[in-house]
């Protein structure tokens, strides 16, 4: 790839952000596009995230995705905030203004609602969705489904009190319940998803017994390291539609890519292939 002096220049703020799928993914819809632009990562140490930021105008970036740890401090170091964003507490897309102004907006939310809109069958109706967890990744699932037109909301997690945090901002359609009660919680549901770090490479199992959900019901897993994970090949060996995690990767990447670099790029097959590759390798 050779860049000229006009370059379109965007990346990923993270620590790490070594093993971040973003560079490969955005690589790939600018050499699809001849884009003369590129998508670095770049490493900024927690409390180094406000210098970072303001250096984006001044070296001419068009903007920055944010990654682990930084979506939470971003929020304060933005001149402007989408009501999604400021909503979730959160941000993961930086887009400089014409005035160098830092515009902030999270796309996390519909990463999640495209995944489910293309791959699933699942639709709002009177059923619960139940959501396990209550990070960032949670808040945004959350959010994403209130907003879709669930009428209730069942939210799980170890650490109880976020749980009802995050509940309480959801307002009367959610409800906090007990991690141990994860399984009961799942009666009559229309979807699942798993929004905690539970099942990823690396990380403990997701211990769940789903003889309480129906058949009908989506299952979703926001992780993406395995594929799929063995909360997914459960569901799915009875009989459940499910719906892995990479979707909602590729899905966020969109509206960034297209405030960047000016063209609105697709999530294909292809695109998909090309990321597994990696993650398989
Ligand atoms: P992210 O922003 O990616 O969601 P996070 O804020 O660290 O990351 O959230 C991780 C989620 O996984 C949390 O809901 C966490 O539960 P706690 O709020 O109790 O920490 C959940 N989680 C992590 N390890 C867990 C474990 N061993 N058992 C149950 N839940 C776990």
């Amino acid at each position: 790839m050779i860049l000229t002096g006009r370059a379109r220049l965007a990346g990923l703020m993270g620590w790490p952000v070594s093993h971040s799928r973003s560079p490969r993914l955005h690589g790939y819809w600018l050499d699809r596009h001849h884009i003369d632009g590129v998508y670095v990562p770049l490493p900024v140490a927690p409390g180094r995230i406000e210098t970072a930021l303001r250096a984006l105008p001044v070296l001419g970036f068009r903007g920055c995705n944010l990654t682990v740890p930084h979506k939470e401090s971003a929020l304060a170091v933005c001149d402007e905030l989408d009501p999604l964003a400021r909503r979730i507490g959160a941000v993961n897309t930086i887009v400089v203004g014409e005035d160098g102004r830092l515009i902030g907006s999270n796309t996390d939310t519909y990463g999640i609602t495209e995944s489910l809109r293309r791959n699933s069958p699942w639709r709002s109706g009177h059923q619960p969705v139940v959501v396990l967890g209550a990070g960032g990744a949670a808040r945004a699932a959350s959010f994403a489904l209130l907003d879709a037109g669930a009428a209730s909301i069942r939210i799980a997690n170890r650490t109880r009190l976020r749980a009802e945090i995050l509940s309480e901002e959801l307002g009367a359609a959610a409800e906090a319940v007990d991690w141990d009660r994860r399984h009961e919680a799942l009666d009559d549901a229309s979807l699942l998803i798993n929004a905690t770090s539970l099942g990823m490479a690396g990380q403990p199992p997701l211990e769940i017994d789903l003889s309480a959900l129906p058949v009908s019901a989506v299952v979703c897993d926001a992780v993406y390291v395995p594929l799929e994970t063995p909360l997914l090949a459960g569901a799915r060996a009875r009989g459940n539609p499910v719906v892995d995690g990479l979707g909602m990767l590729l899905y966020q990447a969109q509206p960034g890519f297209e405030a960047w670099f000016g063209i609105r790029p697709q999530v294909d097959d292809d695109l998909r292939r090309f990321i597994l590759a990696d993650l398989k390798g």
